[in-house]
């Protein structure tokens, strides 16, 4: 017998809902007839419990801390696949077989440059622009000059737009970096893999042939993995809703890279370590705890809208952080010792624990990345680089769905009423 919900407002008949059941995850009572059966509105600012798409990409269970792309874990990927197989997996829903991965490979290297043109609009910002500035023009400005990609009802200029944002981002966000430190840009190269190529287009310089050391790139690949999804958060959510009006992949993915730079998303891992400068000793932990507990301010890369448990991607994250540093013989480095004492802490305060506040990914790969020579303000880029592809399996799911409608949330209105206009001279 199939479930269902009864809703009973005051003075109406009760209503039947159906509830939808998902292959994994909590029912979901359909909730589309209430308004036209009911005349009322449902009221939910945050989505905490509405599901606002069916999807078949990611499951998250936040109790148990269990990440899964496509139905394989988060840490099985992270120990045996790299990054562009995962992103064949988030973008066609199976592992590729070896043809079809080194196809994938292929075509996505063969799209790594930008047009020269596009260099240019690098000149119009300031040396000192944040480089997430950058990024949400640069990638807006790539429907500017891929034209031949932009109808979204064209299967195959849907393809061509999605391999050209994972191939190109790589190649923006290494321009970027090298901008803002006047560097010369460096073009892409087809003989490293994506990871590699990403670390030589940021770190080369024209007097000295730059060598990627392998832990590290394996360290970079593995938190693009970890990044490449995760459901329906607040940068996919605006990525789906940007494009649920018939806006072209480029501009969508510009809004999702617009919504992850803030500070409770993607701007977490430059803010963990801009905590711990703040902090700066480990001496000055108790008293930062205090201000914590008096709400202040956050403890940031803890805590977690879905995970109630400990971040399956902040178990992995940890352990590469401990091969990264080791690798770089960083591991008694005054800024890693201060973030551990601050996660023993935290883990063993009731505070933490009552809240089921636990470290997020942003914990450590803040650490990690300050460690592979990436500068604090390119953090959030990383993150946008490696969500891409979710954003764009997210955008893929949602435009091939033939019921797709334009997203247009209601309002619970608590205005002033109807009022009359008062010219200027008698307010
Ligand atoms: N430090 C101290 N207290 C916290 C923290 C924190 N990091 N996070 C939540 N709380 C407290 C909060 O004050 C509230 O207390 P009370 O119930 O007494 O009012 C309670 O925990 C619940 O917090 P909330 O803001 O209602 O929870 P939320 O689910 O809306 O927030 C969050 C989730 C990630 C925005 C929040 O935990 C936070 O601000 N964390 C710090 C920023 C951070 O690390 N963000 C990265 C998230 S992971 C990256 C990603 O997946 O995008």
């Amino acid at each position: 017998m199939s479930k269902t919900a009864t809703l009973n407002i005051t003075g109406q008949e009760p209503l039947e809902l159906p509830v939808m059941e998902g292959t994994l995850g909590p029912d979901v009572i359909d909730i589309r007839t209430i308004y036209a059966k009911t005349g009322a509105f449902t009221f939910d600012p945050g989505f905490t419990s509405t599901s606002a798409c069916e999807s078949k990409i990611t499951f998250i269970d936040g109790g148990k801390g269990q990440l899964y792309y496509r139905g394989y874990p988060i840490e099985q990927l992270a120990e045996h696949s790299d990054y562009l197989e995962t992103c064949y997996l988030l973008l066609y829903g199976e592992l590729p077989n070896k043809e079809q991965k080194a196809a994938f490979e292929q075509d996505i290297t063969y799209h790594t440059l930008v047009h020269d043109q596009l260099a240019r609009f690098f000149n119009g910002f300031r040396r000192d622009a944040h480089p997430m500035a950058m990024m949400v023009g640069v990638v807006g400005a790539l429907s500017a000059f891929y034209q031949d990609s932009l109808e979204i009802t064209n299967p195959e200029h849907r393809r061509l737009a999605e391999n050209r944002l994972i191939s190109k981002i790589p190649t923006l966000a290494a321009m970027c970096f090298r901008y803002s430190r006047g560097l010369p840009f460096v073009y892409p190269r087809n003989d490293l893999s994506y990871t590699e190529n990403f670390m030589y287009m940021m770190f080369s310089t024209p007097c000295e042939e730059y060598k990627p050391n392998p832990v590290l790139v394996r360290a970079l690949d593995r938190i693009f993995i970890l990044h490449a999804d995760h459901e329906q958060n607040a940068s996919t959510s605006t990525v789906r809703l940007a494009g649920s009006s018939g806006a072209n992949p480029f501009a969508c993915i510009a809004a999702g890279i617009a919504c992850l730079w803030g500070p409770a998303h993607g701007g977490a891992n430059e803010a963990v370590l801009k905590m711990l400068d703040e902090i700066g000793d480990v001496s000055r932990v108790p008293e930062f705890m205090e201000g914590v507990k008096a709400k202040k301010y956050r403890l940031m890369g803890f805590g977690h809208r879905v995970y109630k448990n400990m971040d399956p991607r902040a178990k992995i994250m940890k352990q590469t952080c401990d091969e990264v540093l080791n690798e770089l013989g960083l591991q008694d480095s005054p800024k890693f010792k201060l973030a551990m004492a601050l996660e023993q802490i935290a883990l063993n305060d009731p505070y933490f624990i009552e809240k089921k506040l636990y470290p997020n990914v942003d914990f450590y790969s803040g650490i990690v990345l300050s460690a592979l020579g990436i500068p604090v303000s390119m953090f959030t880029v990383i993150f946008a680089l490696a969500r891409t592809v979710g954003w764009i399996s997210h955008w893929h799911e949602m435009i091939a769905e033939p019921t797709q409608k334009i997203g247009r949330p209601r309002q619970l209105y608590t205005g002033a009423t109807r009022r009359d206009y008062v010219p200027v001279e008698q307010r």
